[in-house]
């Protein structure tokens, strides 16, 4: 067996005693990030039951989305997983670990704009990477490396005020994977941008994750940047969260824009859009007969 990471470092195919070569043997993935039945309750005067036992297993490379009624626990949930707040119990995994924390094998992108405003894109960059034992000027060629895969390149002396919106998320992005972390948190990275922009960004997560394959788990209320981005999306109920269906996307790659229009991209789209409509009309009980009468 091999161990963390199995897929990728599987061992080279071994020469049986008649001499032919016998291909690698099929690795047990373990997942790479695993959930195991994390609930939340806040605390105070009022304690708030934020999530209800949530377990779920992303295998390496897969590009998973968590969708979900305004209020029901994705961002807890992500916060949980990236180790900025502790669950009230169960645990979060990384090849088989339990996390202590914040770490560098998880990147993570928020959907405010997080830059220090006095320092340029590539300083904003390369601040990431001040633990890492290389020179300034590496620190700098590998911020400026990953700036360009994101279609920065001309950019990198500019201030976040000098950006736009989708530029400073871009940054952002950039600068989440150039430690190389192999887990990717997104918590609804695009949702202050403008629709077209929003797309854009959305051809470029695609493009970039396509040819640079990590561990992402990705929150939206967006049921088509869902689909069109994901492997398999994961709905939650409401309040406290838990999982409440799982829709595995077997949509082909490389995804296009075009892809949108086709009816198997609608077909999933409007099951997981019933789905969570399911669980708005719980919030809003009678809303269903006021809307047919
Ligand atoms: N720090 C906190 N203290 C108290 N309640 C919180 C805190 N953070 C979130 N909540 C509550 O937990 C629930 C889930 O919030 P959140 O994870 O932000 O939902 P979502 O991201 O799905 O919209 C909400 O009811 C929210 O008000
Ligand atoms: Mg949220």
């Amino acid at each position: 067996m091999s161990g963390p990471g199995g897929a990728e470092s599987a061992p080279g195919a071994t020469a049986t005693a008649a001499g032919t070569a016998t291909p690698p043997a099929v690795v047990g993935t373990a997942p790479r990030l695993e959930i195991r039945d994390v609930r939340k309750t806040f605390e105070g005067k009022r304690p708030v039951e934020a999530l209800g036992g949530v377990s779920m297993a992303l295998a390496a490379n897969e590009f998973v989305s968590l969708v979900g009624t305004s209020g029901c626990g994705k961002s807890t949930l992500l916060s949980i997983v990236a180790g900025l707040i502790d669950p009230t119990s169960g645990d979060v995994l990384v090849d088989g670990v339990s996390i202590d924390g914040p770490g560098r094998d998880r990147g993570v992108v928020f959907q405010t704009y997080t830059l220090f405003p006095w320092l340029t894109a590539r300083e904003n960059v390369a601040f990431a990477l001040r633990g890492e034992k290389m020179s300034a000027r590496a620190r700098g060629q590998v911020a400026d490396e990953h700036l360009s895969l994101v279609g920065l390149e001309g950019f990198a002396d500019a201030r976040p005020r000098q950006l736009s919106g989708g530029m400073k998320q871009r940054v952002a992005i950039a600068r989440a994977l150039s430690y190389k972390p192999s887990i990717l948190l997104m918590d609804e990275p695009f949702g202050a941008l403008d629709a077209q922009t929003r797309l854009l960004m959305q051809e470029l997560l695609t493009r970039v994750w396509e040819s640079h394959r990590l561990t992402v788990l990705f929150v939206t209320h967006d049921v088509e940047e869902a689909v069109y981005l994901s492997d398999r999306v994961f709905v939650m109920t409401n309040r406290p969260g838990r999982l409440k269906d799982e829709v595995v996307i077997d949509l082909p790659r490389p995804r296009t824009i075009e892809l949108q229009e086709t009816p198997e991209f609608l077909e999933l789209r409007r099951r997981i859009l019933a789905s969570i409509r399911e669980e708005s009309l719980r919030v809003e009980p009678g809303l269903e007969d006021e809307l047919r009468a």
